[in-house]
């Protein structure tokens, strides 16, 4: 698997530091968890915090929005340096359009799935996307338990891209670390995004090794 860390639960007082930690561990991508409170009961950060990361890290950035409105600033993260956006199919803006945004953009296109809504949800717009962010539990905030219930819907996503002969990536996100990510590894799913089980591990980087085996 590649590996995706979540910076939410690490020192936003040294975020430079903390991009570097992600560096050191070996991890392919930097996950960036965007929350507008609305969408999520929760903030985080938005464009300018995304766009003062940029020049601190040379990995890619895999954007997650957690927005009721994603078109209304998709422009501004992609301005701001990300590389790939997730925007979640449960929100208020239309998917179409914000897709078509992200596309002109010249950015990677990825759409995310609450854990309540079907994996057939994404299926009309599989062959725009890079990537399928499933959500393996709710959105909002770090550190919550990993739904083992998340593993059917992986695994038929799976089927479904390779079905149709895609090349469609499959994240999960939430809960994610030495003991679940073999279930997800074995469903299908091909990225992990890694919140604290990476920001509190005692040798980050034999973690990120042993999902990379994966
Ligand atoms: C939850 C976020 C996740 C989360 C992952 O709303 O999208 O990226 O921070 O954190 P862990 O790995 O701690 O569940
Ligand atoms: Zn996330």
């Amino acid at each position: 698997m590649k590996v995706s860390p979540s910076i939410l639960t690490c020192n936003y007082a040294h975020l430079e530091q903390e991009m570097g930690f992600v560096k050191d561990s070996g991890a392919d991508m930097v996950h960036l968890d965007v929350m507008d409170g609305v969408f999520v009961p929760n903030l985080s950060f938005g464009p300018p915090v995304i766009a003062a990361l940029r020049p601190v890290s040379d990995l890619p950035f895999d954007v997650h929005l957690m927005m009721q409105y994603p078109l209304r600033l998709v422009d501004a993260f992609a301005d701001a340096g990300a590389d790939i956006i997730n925007f979640h199919m449960e929100c208020s803006s239309p998917i179409q359009e914000t897709l078509d945004v992200i596309k002109a953009k010249g950015k990677k296109a990825a759409l995310t799935l609450k854990p309540a809504t079907p994996a057939e949800a994404v299926f009309p717009y599989l062959d725009q996307l890079s990537m399928v962010l499933v959500m393996t539990v709710e959105p909002g905030f770090g550190g919550q338990k990993f739904m083992e219930d998340m593993l059917p819907k992986i695994s038929g996503l799976r089927r479904e891209i390779d079905r149709r002969d895609l090349r469609v990536d499959i994240e999960v996100d939430g809960g994610i670390g030495a003991a679940t990510a073999p279930l997800v590894a074995k469903a299908g799913a091909n990225v992990a995004v890694v919140g604290s089980a990476l920001f509190n591990a005692n040798d980050p980087q034999s973690l990120v090794n042993e999902l990379h085996t994966l």
